[in-house]
């Protein structure tokens, strides 16, 4: 009676905190990092970053305003966009320069017109690392950003739990 009342109080914890994570050693806050390469006037990936983040009540951070993850993270969000058919090269100097001791795991998003070939890329650099990455990522075509917004909030929230 009084474990499966703690255990509705802490579903509805949760429900409002998805960083909150209970397992056999008790509950724990879940480090989690959204960071973001964007680089056009309409800061597509920026918004679907911030959407994601927002999600986990967190904030994102261009990687242009932090060139190196400062601290631990259980999750890493990282994502970016082609342009012409590559992703920035300050992204990929970015995802090079990731030490996997401080990430457990990354999660990817990216924007474009057609091309996902950012999370491919993205993939490849980070598992060569030793870097776990998710299969499941986030996508969003660049004209359908305000469209997208509500769901990367629930990515983001889903992908945390
Ligand atoms: C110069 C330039 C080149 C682009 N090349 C590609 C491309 O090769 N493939 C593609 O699918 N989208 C391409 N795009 C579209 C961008 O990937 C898309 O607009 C993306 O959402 C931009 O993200 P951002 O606003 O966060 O910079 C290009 C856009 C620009 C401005």
């Amino acid at each position: 009676m009084m474990k499966d009342l703690l255990k509705n109080i802490l579903n509805v914890i949760q429900s409002y905190c998805s960083q909150l994570v209970h397992c056999s050693k008790g509950l724990f806050i879940m480090e989690i990092a959204v960071r973001y390469c964007s680089k056009t006037k309409f800061g597509n990936t920026r918004r679907i970053a911030e959407a994601i983040a927002d999600g986990i009540g967190i904030k994102a951070v261009s990687i242009a305003d932090e060139k190196n993850l400062k601290e631990k993270a259980d999750i890493l969000f990282l994502g970016g966009a082609p342009y012409a058919n590559i992703m920035a090269p300050e992204l990929k100097e970015y995802a090079e320069g990731l030490d996997p001791k401080m990430v457990s795991k990354v999660v990817l998003f990216t924007t474009s017109n057609w091309s996902r070939r950012t999370v491919l890329a993205l993939k490849k650099i980070l598992n060569e690392k030793g870097l776990p990455v998710c299969e499941d990522y986030f996508y969003a075509h660049m004209l359908n950003i305000d469209g997208k917004i509500e769901a990367a909030k629930e990515f983001g929230i889903k992908m945390s739990r």
